[in-house]
């Protein structure tokens, strides 16, 4: 979508994955000040995006939405003020339904009215799910928010969560900044393979200003080692997926927190060459070794090799699977490590993975210099 948003994939937080329906204020403003204190709003994680669950359970006398006043008491516009005092972002989130997937009021044939009340309270982010949808097609229920975020004059992020129907990428590139192209992630590596593995399908589609979306994160909830959160991190990366955090940031572990911090995984996500990387190579027993590659600026690449197999095995990207010229010679970074690892590399590059792990690289490709004979 072309409102200025969204030039490389959006970063932040979310509350669903973690907190489900428990939510309040006072998490929210928690969680902005955890993004502050532990640096990862440094890296880029600003927005802070509230999920399902906010808003009272029905529409007040004026036929608006409002917070619930339990959980919000203060009002949402209150929050954004504090969120923008600290120089974050806040979202919010409803539904092209009758109501939520929790059953709170939904947005649809209220498309003007949420719209303009969102951009009243300074809202910043809007998440559009798509529960009790009356069996009308995602195509037709979508466009109306856009129109309606666009009509209000504020610069508002849209965030398509229509869970793959109907093929997102082929229609909502002028419609919303991401769209999901999966159901739920769970906080399983089954899960999380696998919706990796759908998303990887719509790469062609992604670019600045409209994302493919394979669900929040689940690095750091606890259902994945830390090699697995690691490949998780790793391939969303790459994928210029959104890193949208989906652990309770106040209490990480400090492995959660080097694995959302880690500078280089997250520059390969922000890279303003904006092409997402696929899966270009995989071999063995269902499999389970896999080379993910794709192009970025300065002519780099970055090369992910992620063993799927149930033991530690030795992946080789060779420079045909990669588009790479069979004399070009690359010098290969591990940006896990922060680390130069080979001088050069010639036709091929291989490298031992543990089970379930992922290393990442960027290749450099050397001028060629010929001798003369
Ligand atoms: C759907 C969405 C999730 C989350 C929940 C909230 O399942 O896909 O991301 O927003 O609803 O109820």
């Amino acid at each position: 979508l072309n409102n200025g948003l969204a030039r490389t994939p959006q970063m932040g937080w979310n509350s669903w994955n973690f907190f489900a329906c428990n939510i309040n204020e006072t998490v929210i403003k928690e969680t902005a000040d955890a993004l502050i204190y532990t640096g990862l709003a440094e890296l880029g994680y600003i927005y802070v995006n509230i999920d399902d669950c906010w808003s009272s359970p029905t529409r007040n006398l004026q036929g608006n939405l409002a917070p619930d006043p339990e959980t919000f008491p203060s009002g949402i516009k209150a929050l954004a003020d504090y969120i923008h005092e600290k120089g974050l972002k806040l979202g919010i989130y409803s539904d092209a339904g009758a109501f939520t997937c929790q059953v709170r009021p939904g947005s649809l044939f209220h498309e003007r009215a949420d719209a303009e009340l969102f951009a009243s309270w300074d809202v910043d982010y809007l998440k559009y799910d798509n529960c009790y949808n009356l069996g009308i097609i995602p195509e037709e229920r979508y466009p109306p928010m856009h129109e309606a975020l666009n009509a209000t004059g504020h610069t508002i992020f849209y965030s398509l969560c229509e869970w793959g129907v109907d093929d997102p990428a082929l229609w909502a590139g002028g419609v919303g900044n991401s769209w999901r192209t999966t159901d739920d992630i769970n906080d399983s590596w089954a899960s999380m393979t696998t919706t990796a593995d759908l998303n990887d399908k719509w790469a062609t589609y992604a670019g600045p200003g409209g994302w493919n979306d394979p669900d929040m994160l689940e690095v750091g909830n606890g259902g994945m080692t830390f090699q697995e959160y690691r490949a998780h991190f790793s391939i969303w990366a790459l994928m210029k997926a959104p890193l949208l955090i989906g652990c309770d940031v106040r209490n990480m572990t400090a492995e959660t927190l080097e694995i959302l911090s880690n500078k280089e995984v997250i520059a390969v996500n922000q890279d303003s060459l904006g092409v997402q990387g696929r899966k270009v190579y995989a071999e063995g027993k269902d499999n389970c070794r896999q080379v993910w590659a794709g192009p970025l600026s300065g002519n780099r690449l970055v090369v992910a090799f992620w063993n799927r197999c149930s033991k530690a095995v030795t992946i080789t990207a060779k420079w045909e699977v990669l588009g790479l010229h069979p004399t070009i010679k690359v010098s290969v970074r591990d940006i896990w490590k922060h680390e130069d690892v080979a001088e050069v590399a010639l036709t091929s590059f291989s490298t031992r993975v543990d089970s379930h792990d992922c290393k990442m690289y960027v290749f450099t490709p050397q001028i060629l210099s010929y001798v003369a004979a």
